[in-house]
């Protein structure tokens, strides 16, 4: 725990209390509540969590205001640029970057645990054909937890640790059968001489009778896709997965559970709603028209892909994307991309454009991915799965921290209720 250099006094009525003050690595100083209702019998109210801090975390930072978004204190871009997901994935869970023996020791790790228990393929044979592949993950990976029995203990770090890699390892195989099964094809099994992302393309897009050879520049950028995704601190998923473990739920069953907060159209959902929003808008003489629409306060329609609770300046994770939609869009041949050139026509036009200035919401990761995985041949309902591919290192990651805090306690809010006081039952027939 961060030491309490400084109080904050807090006065209401007769009573004034001093409460304790941290001073993070980085960002703004907290105000530590934690006794307030024992010490002034009252709580403090804040609905979506704008201004509380949840938990103490040294995994990831991000400066809303600066755009920027730290790993273990290295820049996203960087990370993006010279490194790759799975020595990311090390960092995230381990605090350092690995040395060249940890990286080959942890890549075989991931590698030897990317097949999934035979049987699980019966579980998938339940689902309808037209199932969205996030409802599949959603129950399959929950049900991992009726599969691999060694690795639930949640007290034992061992198997924390068997379950961390099981789950980044068996994700990609997880969303690809979900995908395969959606469109009706045989189900491809992982091939361990390939790299993590090449294994995932390859898994989605083989088929028995003609392999698939993957793209270095494809499977880059898809690895990219991964890196950019892989964490965000405290979001909406991650708190999901925190809460849902900090009753001591196995890690399965806490995972699926931030699958199921992900799907929702304003986080993980995002790039899907993103691309059909695109598509809509079709040509870019239509979009003043949906600019429009997004600042008419009786209208519910949102840009999508725009805006983000702690970015007020550039999501640098769309920087990134934006540029590797260029890239892979000429590698295959599609540069007149007319979806991408609405997205760029859009974006243009709503940071000109002062209600986007003044409200500071500017083009978030999900702006640009969808071009990009589009391109590559995926339909928008395997973009969230993506997503919760890639999540899945900075769940578990965040899920590791929290479980070996010794201080850790289930989380428990409170409330403002506002509705009936005690009153009597009245029997039906003198309603
Ligand atoms: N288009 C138009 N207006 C917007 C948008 C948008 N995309 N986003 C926010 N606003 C307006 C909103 O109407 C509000 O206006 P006012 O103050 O006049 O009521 C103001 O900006 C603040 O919005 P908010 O909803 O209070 O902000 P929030 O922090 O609760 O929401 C958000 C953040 C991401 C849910 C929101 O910006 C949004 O719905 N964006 C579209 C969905 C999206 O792209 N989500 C992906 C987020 S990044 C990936 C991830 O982490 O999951």
């Amino acid at each position: 725990m961060a030491d309490s250099t400084k109080t904050a006094t807090l006065s209401f009525g007769d009573t004034t209390i001093e409460l304790p003050m941290y001073s993070p690595s980085a960002g703004p100083d907290v105000i530590d509540i934690s006794k307030l209702y024992a010490q002034g019998g009252v709580f403090t109210h804040d609905p979506g969590f704008t201004s509380t801090s949840s938990c103490e975390s040294t995994i990831t930072f991000i400066d809303g205001g600066k755009g920027e978004l730290l790993h273990r204190g290295y820049p996203i871009d960087q990370l993006a640029e010279k490194s790759h997901f799975l020595e990311v994935c090390y960092l995230l869970l381990y605090g350092e970057l690995p040395t060249a023996a940890q990286l080959e020791d942890f890549e075989f790790r991931v590698t030897r645990h990317t097949m999934v228990h035979e049987q699980m393929g019966n579980f998938f044979r339940g689902f309808r054909r037209d199932a969205h592949p996030m409802a599949v993950m959603v129950g399959v990976v929950g049900a991992m937890s009726a599969f691999y029995h060694d690795s639930t203990d949640v007290n034992d770090p061992w198997q924390r640790e068997v379950a961390a890699i099981r789950l980044i390892a068996k994700m990609p195989t997880i969303a690809a059968w979900a995908f395969k099964y959606t469109i009706g094809q045989p189900m491809v099994y992982p091939r361990n001489d390939l790299d993590y992302a090449s294994n995932f393309l390859r898994m989605c897009f083989a088929v028995p009778a003609e392999d698939y050879e993957v793209d270095p520049i494809l499977a880059r950028a898809m690895d990219r896709i991964f890196t950019l995704h892989a964490d965000h601190e405290q979001n909406a998923s991650t708190s999901t997965v925190r809460l849902a473990s900090s009753s001591g739920a196995n890690p399965f069953a806490c995972i699926a559970a931030g699958i199921a907060c992900l799907w929702g159209p304003a986080h993980g959902g995002a790039n899907q709603a993103c691309l059909e929003m695109l598509r809509e808008i079709g040509t870019v003489d239509r979009i003043p028209e949906f600019i429009a629409r997004a600042k008419d306060k009786n209208d519910p329609f949102r840009l999508m892909g725009f805006g983000h609770r702690v970015y007020k300046n550039f999501d640098p994770r769309a920087k990134v994307m934006k540029k590797s939609a260029d890239e892979v869009l000429e590698l295959l041949g599609v540069e007149n991309n007319p979806t991408l050139q609405v997205a760029k026509e859009l974006e243009a036009q709503a940071l000109a454009d002062p209600y986007f200035a003044e409200k500071k919401l500017f083009p978030n990761v999900d702006f640009y991915s969808g071009i990009i995985l589009e391109a590559m041949g995926f339909p928008t309902s395997m973009f969230t799965p993506i997503f919760a591919v890639s999540r899945t290192v900075g769940w578990v990651s965040q899920w590791k921290e929290m479980i070996s805090d010794p201080t850790m306690k289930i989380g428990r809010p409170r409330q403002l209720y506002t509705g009936s006081t005690a009153r009597d039952y009245v029997d039906v027939e003198d309603r």
